[in-house]
This record gives C-alpha cells, structure tokens and sequence, in this order.
C-alpha cells in the first residue's frame, strides 16, 4: 500500500524510504516528483517502472543546494551565473556531468551531461538534506497523464505503485522547471517552464537561444538522436546468438557464454538498471557489433526496446 506521509515524522520516514531504494512521491514548488535514489540503478528502473513510461528519457537531478549541485555536475560560465541567480528555483540547468557524479547511467540516459535542479519548497529542501544525496525525480503522474500539483493528484494516478506521498500541500507554480542547456557554446532553452524566459535572459544580459525541440520530451526520429547516447558499434536486435567476431548482450537463463547478461534471472527491472552500463562496456570491448538478445516487450522490456531500437537505427 502507498503510505501517505506528512509533518516531522512524515519527513523522516521519507528519506528512509528513499535510503532502502524505494520509491517516493515528493512535493516541489513545480509540480508533484516521483523520487528515487539516483545512485541506485534499480530504484530509478522502478520510477520508469511505475510511470509506464515507455521510453528512457533523462531524467532530472535533485540536490539541496548548488554546493551539492557541484559534485555532480560541472558549473562554470552561464550554467554558474544562472544557478547564482535562481536557485533554489523552478530552473533546470543541463551541465556537463562529473565521472566522480556516482549516478545510475539510467538517469542521464547514458549520456555524459546531466540535468541538475535546487528545488526551493523548504519541505524539499530538508528532505533532500536529510537524504543526503542526488534525487531522481520526473513529474509523478502515470505516463501520459497530467503532471500532478496535490498528494491526492498523486495518489489517483500511481497508489499501490509507490511506497510513499509525502504530502507538501498544493504545489504554487504547477508547471514544470524551466530547462537551459548549459553545455553548448551558448545558453539553449530546452524546455519553457515555471521560470520566465524573460528573467533568464535579464539574467544572461542577452537573448537565449530558444530553438527549442519540438519534442522536449524525447526525439522521435532517428534523426533527431544526436544528443543521445548511441554504441559506436552496430547493435543488432533479437538475436539468438551472435554472429562471428560481434559481442553478445544476453537477457535471461541459460546464456553462460555471452559476453554479459542483462539479468540472468530474466528481470526487466534489473535489465533496466544494468542496460547503458553494459552497452558502455561492450563498446568499449574489441568485437564488430553488440548482438543483443529478444527482450520480453511489456512492463520495462517496452522501454529497453525503445532504446535499443534507437541504438540500432541507421546513423546519419
Ligand atoms: O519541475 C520539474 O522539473 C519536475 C519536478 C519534479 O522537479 N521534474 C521534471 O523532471 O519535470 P523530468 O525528469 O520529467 O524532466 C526530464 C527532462 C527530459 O525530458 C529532458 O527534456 C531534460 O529533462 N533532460 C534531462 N537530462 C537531460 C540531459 N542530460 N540533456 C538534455 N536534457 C535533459
Ligand atoms: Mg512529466
């Protein structure tokens, strides 16, 4: 059952939860977060998991200040100037990600930037103090649905899915952070938000590139795949064995020879958990191609596909 959790103890009982690797939904100023220990692979599978999402997207960090923020992320330029300016706020900034970060690749997506915020509600705050580390967290509502600005909001769409609502009353701005892109040569707007671009750009005394994705979300064409991580080498789907000379990524029982297995025990969470890791280490190995086992396609298994189906597609 979903505990719902409020006050001092409410709190305490919250980051222990996190700590255990369990899934929580905290308030924000923006809207409603479903968190997860970011350092932990299968804690962050869960949120995929429980959300239904099917397809990995980035997802967003959490830390109580930009000191925090530091540790994991590479802050220097415009990314330093509008951290000093906003935060704690509703602003998102995308950095360069430290390779001492500790994260689960599952929550950058594999790739070597990632997306820090300092969220300013007080309740976040202490409870990101008193957890003590990154928190991933995207809007905590089933995929598809609208982004949630109250505890019962959260509780209609994911109860029985979470362990825990901590309950921060009614989120003020109700929309999502802002998201800028700090890793280009110049500041880019990724996402509008509960921050006005108007502010940002008094901030930066220059207008921001505001090229924005159509799709913020995720690209979907193989075109639009160049900021995600691919494999160098080709990856080859539903393969029952490898061909000659390439490496093979195994799913399930039975497969004592591959090259490495996505979970032996055939565990969509845990191959979640464990598939940009080993994509990276098969890459990185001598073999003409990553042959990658058929992988159950429900649950986690729709995403896993979705990903290595981008990872396959021909490059531009
Ligand atoms: O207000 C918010 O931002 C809420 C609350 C809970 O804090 N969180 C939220 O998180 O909306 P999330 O994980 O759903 O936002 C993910 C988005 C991705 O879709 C992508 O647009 C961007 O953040 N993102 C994350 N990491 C990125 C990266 N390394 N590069 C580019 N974009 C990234
Ligand atoms: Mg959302």
């Amino acid at each position: 059952m979903t505990e719902r959790l409020e006050g001092e103890a409410g709190l305490s009982r919250a980051a222990e939860l996190l700590r255990a690797g369990e899934l929580v939904a905290i308030p924000t100023e923006t809207v409603y977060g479903l968190a997860a220990d970011a350092r932990n692979g299968t804690a962050v599978a869960g949120i995929f998991e429980a959300k239904g999402r099917p397809r990995f997207n980035p997802l967003i960090c959490h830390l109580p200040s930009l000191e925090a923020a530091s540790d994991i992320g590479v802050f220097d330029g415009a990314a330093l100037a509008l951290a000093q300016a906003f935060w704690p706020g509703p602003l998102t900034l995308v950095v360069p990600r430290r390779a001492s970060s500790g994260l689960s690749p599952l929550v950058t997506a594999g790739l070597q930037t990632v997306a820090l915020r300092v969220p300013a509600l007080p309740l976040a705050q202490r409870l990101l103090t008193a957890f003590g580390g990154p928190l991933a967290a995207p809007s905590a509502n089933p995929s598809g649905k609208i982004s949630p600005s109250t505890a019962e909001h959260v509780a209609t769409g994911l109860a029985g899915r979470i362990a825990a609502v901590l309950d921060g009353g009614p989120a003020g701005v109700g929309v999502e952070s802002t998201i800028v892109d700090c890793t280009g040569p110049a500041p880019r707007l990724l996402r509008p938000g509960g921050l006005p671009v108007e502010a940002l750009e008094q901030a930066l005394g220059a207008p921001l590139n505001r090229a924005t994705p159509t799709n913020d979300t995720a690209p979907s064409a193989p075109g639009q795949l160049s900021s995600h991580y691919a494999p160098a080498k080709p990856v080859l789907l539903n393969a029952a064995a490898p061909p000659p000379g390439a490496l093979f990524l195994a799913f399930g029982p039975g497969h004592e020879t591959a090259t490495a297995n996505l979970s032996p025990s055939g565990d969509l969470r845990e191959a979640a958990a464990n598939l940009f890791t080993l994509l990276h280490r098969l890459d990185a190995m001598p073999g003409t191609a990553i042959a990658v086992a058929p992988i159950p396609n429900h649950g986690l298994g729709l995403a896993i596909n979705d990903r290595l189906t981008r990872a396959a597609a021909p490059r531009g």
